[in-house]
């Protein structure tokens, strides 16, 4: 089986690549990842000595690149996880979010139809549901919920879904799409919260909590997600969406709390800064489809995640350091800076 894994050098797609690569030990792994901002070489440092895991340095935009590796590798299942991924980022450039996220995705799924392929997997988000109210804990997204967006980065993820369904009704492409609430563990990239909180909070920096940090996410532990794709790829049902989430709503105040406990730093390095243009209020994915269909469950509880979590920001300083230290530093000016 050969896996073609799109934007494999950032969070997920890295974790997914170690998650497959120690599940399955016939698999071929190439990743394509264009190295922007986001992805890391370093990050993939003990898969690229792996002779099992090929690393390609492409644009997903890239029609000629990417038909060229599509030609060499006739990939049997493509996982596209490479996006434009902040929504901050989103709000100051839309331009490039249009481009990756949509445009870059008919051109991988164009590759798919012109060399055939098995199953072209899209990683969305529990975003293109939009937000839910703060006061109705009884309601959460399923697959069902109406595509309703808020950020620049939400909408372009939509667009893309729509695309996906498109081409799996007009051509028959066969596709399956799954749609996650917010992820941590590690690797993840500091602009996200809580590598941002973990990094300022050990730096005894201000911990900038937008709004008045009643915003409730839906955190889920980065590897039960890799777990739920690859179920998803081998046994979920053509032309189908699978939302993941683990039932864990926490509001964002309450993690930056929980982040200052285990580091046994002071809340008083918590700053209220001006809130998030179009905020979504509350995300909460009903999980019962993967869960009926698939026997998915997730299986890390926040508690244990968090403090694992922890663990490896302070067991892998140098990862993240080097990022905060380089053009990171004009972007946290930029957005924080005046806040
Ligand atoms: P990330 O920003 O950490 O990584 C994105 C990767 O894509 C980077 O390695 C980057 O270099 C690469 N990339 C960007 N543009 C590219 C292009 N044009 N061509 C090739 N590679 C490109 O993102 P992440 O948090 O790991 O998210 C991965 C996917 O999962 C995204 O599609 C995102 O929408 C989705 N998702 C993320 C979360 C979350 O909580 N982080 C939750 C649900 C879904
Ligand atoms: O729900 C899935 C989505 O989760 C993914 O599709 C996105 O790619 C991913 O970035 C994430 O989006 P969020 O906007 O929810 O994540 P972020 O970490 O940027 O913010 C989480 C919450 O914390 C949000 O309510 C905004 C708030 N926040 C964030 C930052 C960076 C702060 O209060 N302060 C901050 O400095």
């Amino acid at each position: 089986m050969t896996i073609i894994v799109t934007g494999g050098a950032g969070f997920i797609g890295s974790n997914f690549i170690y998650y497959m690569l120690d599940k399955h030990e016939d698999y071929r792994i190439i990743c394509v990842d264009k190295l922007t901002y986001a992805g890391n070489l370093s990050t993939l440092e003990r898969a690229l000595n792996d002779e099992r895991f090929r690393f390609v340095k492409a644009d997903i935009c890239d029609r000629t690149a990417v038909n060229k590796l599509f030609e060499e590798e006739k990939p049997d299942i493509v996982v596209n996880f490479a996006a434009e991924s902040h929504v901050d980022r989103s709000i100051e450039n839309p331009d490039i979010f249009l481009q990756t996220n949509i445009i870059g995705t008919a051109v991988l799924m164009d590759a798919c139809r012109k060399y055939g392929i098995k199953r072209f997997h899209q990683v969305s988000t529990d975003e293109v549901y939009g937000d839910l109210p703060l006061d109705r804990p009884d309601l959460f997204f399923t697959e069902e919920t109406p595509i309703h967006t808020s950020s620049p980065y939400s909408s372009s993820k939509a667009s893309a879904d729509l695309l996906v369904q498109a081409y799996n009704r007009t051509y028959g492409l066969p596709i399956t799409i799954s749609r996650c609430s917010n992820n941590y563990g590690p690797y993840h990239f500091p602009e996200k919260l809580i590598p941002l909180m973990i990094a300022n909070a050990l730096n005894d920096k201000p911990l900038p909590v937008y709004g008045k940090g009643e915003n409730v996410r839906d955190w889920l532990y980065v590897e039960d997600h890799c777990k739920a794709i690859d179920l998803i790829i081998h046994n979920g049902k053509d032309g189908e969406v699978y939302n993941i989430g683990g039932h864990n709503e926490k509001t964002n105040i309450e993690i930056v709390k929980i982040i200052c406990k285990e580091l046994s730093k002071p809340e008083s390095l918590i700053t209220y800064v001006k809130d998030r243009a179009g905020h979504d209020l509350r995300y909460a994915i009903d999980p019962a489809k993967i869960h009926k269909e698939l026997g998915w469950l997730p299986e890390t509880k926040f508690e244990d995640g968090i403090k694992k979590t922890i663990k490896w920001y302070l067991e892998n300083r140098s990862w993240w350091q080097e990022i905060i230290s380089g053009e990171y530093q004009n972007y946290y000016e930029k957005m924080y800076g005046n806040r």
